[in-house]
């Protein structure tokens, strides 16, 4: 990408503005109440299967994410552009340099895919950009400056932020300084949350403090241990237990941590990485996983 782009994004972001301001194509059709309370939340069940959105719905959102935080929003912009044919999406992602953009190739892929629906917009803070307003930190004074720059903020209907706290923080306080109702904002905090961390709901019928046997293969070694059902993922207890896994987001983005489940069940915090055939042959992703059923037996070799 190298940012060549950025100026006929730019061109393009403010001409769609102009044309938006003046009544005059996607933005200014009318906007619907429906189901999309929080899509957020409605996209996913607690095991991370896809919630189907309105079809009928006809919005204008604005996204916001900071590294990893990037994740949810594939989902998101795939879905609302997918399921409401009339939506637009304008997506400003920040990162250090653009070695360390995730998903680029996807959110290329889905650039080329929804043209004219789909704006993205990179910010580098650590590289030097064409354009100054692509550089720099996503804080309270960038984000407030590229949604007055590139959006007709009144026409948004949501705005999503999702990445490290600094980030949620300076998203708020720009919302709050551009006027920006809080009801039309949803935030979610991005981050890979130290093991055991948080009160994570039990799987139905899981009593506390209940523990499952956990057979773990992996190179022909094979390595058994006590896990607790509403405690630390999968891959999380093995780690400290030194047996030797594969992992690198432990956020159920990279997929590096999929094992095949042979025996037992288990529950998801979230899967940003498989789909549905995978599910259905019975991968899992071990950062996330936790135990359901009394016994498990999860090959990484398979
Ligand atoms: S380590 Fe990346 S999905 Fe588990």
């Amino acid at each position: 990408m190298g940012l060549r782009g950025d100026q006929e994004s730019l061109r393009a972001g403010r001409e769609s503005r102009e044309r938006a301001d003046a009544g005059d194509g996607p933005a200014d059709q009318q906007v619907h109440e429906g189901a999309l309370a929080d899509l957020r939340g409605a996209e996913h069940d607690g095991c991370g299967r896809p919630v189907p959105i309105a079809p009928e719905a006809r919005r204008h959102y604005a996204g916001y994410a900071g590294g990893s935080g990037i994740t949810p929003f594939l989902s998101i912009v795939r879905t609302v552009l997918a399921g409401e044919p009339d939506a637009t999406f304008t997506l400003f992602y920040g990162n250090r340099t653009v070695s360390s953009i995730i998903f680029r190739e996807q959110l290329g892929d889905l650039k080329d895919r929804y043209l004219g629906r789909f704006r993205l917009f990179h910010v580098l803070s650590d590289e030097l950009t064409e354009l100054p307003l692509f550089s720099g930190l996503m804080d309270r004074d960038k984000i407030a400056e590229l949604s007055k720059q590139l959006l007709v903020l009144d026409r948004i209907d949501y705005f999503f932020v999702c990445g490290p706290g600094p980030m949620m923080e300076g998203a708020q306080a720009a919302f709050a300084e551009l006027g920006i109702d809080q009801s039309r904002i949803k935030m979610e905090l991005f981050g890979t949350p130290p093991p055991q961390a948080g009160a994570k709901p039990k799987p139905d019928g899981a009593a506390g403090g209940e523990t499952s046997e956990v057979h773990i293969t992996r190179n022909g070694i094979r390595s058994t241990f006590a896990l607790e059902r509403d405690g630390a993922s999968i891959l999380d207890a093995a780690l400290a237990r030194k047996v030797d896994l594969p992992f690198a987001c432990k956020g159920g983005v990279c997929c590096t941590c999929r094992a095949k489940l042979l025996e037992g069940e288990v529950c998801m915090d979230v899967n940003y990485g498989l789909d549905e055939d995978e599910l259905e042959a019975g991968y899992i992703l071990t950062c996330q996983a936790h135990p359901v059923s009394g016994k498990l037996v999860v090959d990484f070799d398979g």
